[in-house]
């Protein structure tokens, strides 16, 4: 089995961090979402995997490289324009050749991994096979209708009337049937060719499609408050250790994480937090929920249920929560009075 994984796309609802990099790249608990895919697909024993890459593509290849140190092999796959999910399955084709393929979002957070949906695919192997959760409100989902047995009977697009609860997840199995739906469909509405309309296609021409239920935390990271859904999520995992330095006068509780080079001192760190590489806590109160990039600067600062990326500097600013902070950015009282420089599509909250 092979694995397509795809990191393209706009991203354009977590703007403005998308403007600099894909969304794929932002981090979850210290780690890039995409590294947490690959080590789900690595799980399966899956080591071939084709990477389709949107317009940031460079940000990817240098994060990724061939995939030699996760020990799977990588291979790029450059997308011009976001054409839809299955214009990304016609990109691999000639990766895929004749192979079974899992095609995985690589905006998608399951950190229980896919191994028994793996399982039941291998051994039955159906044309298709999709994964499944509940959901309370269907509308922003492909849906699947099932028959009694199990059998997907039809798939729609984002729906208006869902007429079931079964969210699509972003991860779905393959044979090699697949190709031949994705070249028979057509654009639809979005201007997008849909892996739905590829799959309702198998269903129609009457192949075997079918679906297993995910029942752990599943959640793409599309918003900002998915990030942090994930991010929360993520950290309750971590285990503690401190490899940087915390000072008599600091007080870390809960798990937390203080990577190499990191030091804390005259703070309190409520767990779970992660204090990236060579990041700098000084008086400041962080987490419950909070991962902090590495070569922060945080002083006298209160930062919780957050994620900052690299090089950030919080200097004397208290009270922060809900909040996802972007490269290099400076956040500080100024002159005491409210000035912002602030990218575009930026969203700023202050208290009235
Ligand atoms: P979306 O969540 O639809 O991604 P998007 O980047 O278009 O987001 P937004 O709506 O905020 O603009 O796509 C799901 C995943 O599939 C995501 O990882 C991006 C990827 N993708 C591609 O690689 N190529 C494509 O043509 C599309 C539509 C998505």
């Amino acid at each position: 089995m092979k694995a397509l994984v795809l990191s393209g796309g706009t991203g354009s609802r977590l703007r403005p961090i998308t403007y600099s990099m894909p969304k794929q790249l932002i981090p979850i608990a210290g780690k890039p979402v995409l590294r947490h895919v690959l080590e789900n697909i690595r799980e399966l024993g899956v080591m071939d995997i084709g990477i389709v890459t949107g317009a940031r593509d460079r940000h990817i290849t240098a994060a990724l490289g061939d995939g030699s140190d996760l020990g799977v092999r990588l291979t790029y796959l450059p997308q011009e324009q976001p054409l839809g999910l299955a214009h990304c399955v016609a990109l691999g084709r000639e990766f895929l050749g004749a192979e079974d393929f899992v095609l995985y979002l690589g905006d998608n957070v399951l950190p229980e991994g896919v191994g028994a949906l793996a399982a039941e695919f291998a051994a039955r192997r159906p044309a298709a096979q999709l994964v499944v959760q509940k959901v309370a409100d269907p509308r922003r989902f492909g849906v699947a209708e099932l028959d009694a047995g199990g059998a997907v009977v039809r798939v729609t697009e984002k729906p208006d009337r869902p007429r079931s609860d079964l969210a699509l997840v972003g991860v779905y199995f393959f044979t090699a049937a697949v190709h031949r739906a994705v070249a028979a469909i057509a654009p639809g509405p979005r201007g997008e060719l849909e892996i739905t309309d590829a799959v309702q296609w198998l269903i129609t021409a009457g192949a075997e499609v079918r679906a297993g239920e995910y029942g752990g935390f599943w959640r793409d990271t599309g918003r900002v408050e998915d990030v942090l859904a994930c991010n929360r999520r993520l950290l309750e995992g971590i285990r503690p250790a401190v490899a940087g330095t915390v000072d008599a006068a600091s007080r870390l509780t809960g798990p937390v994480v203080v990577e190499a080079g990191a030091r804390v001192t005259g703070s309190r760190i409520e767990g779970p937090a992660l204090i990236g590489a060579g990041t700098v806590v000084e008086d400041s109160r962080i987490g419950p929920y909070t991962s902090l990039g590495r070569d922060c600067v945080l002083r006298r600062a209160g930062l919780e249920d957050s994620v900052t990326l690299d090089g950030v500097t919080i200097d004397r600013v208290g009270g922060l929560y809900g909040s996802l902070i972007g490269r290099a950015a400076r956040i500080g009282p100024g002159d005491g009075r409210r000035r912002l420089v602030v990218g575009d599509d930026c969203r700023v909250e202050v208290a009235a």
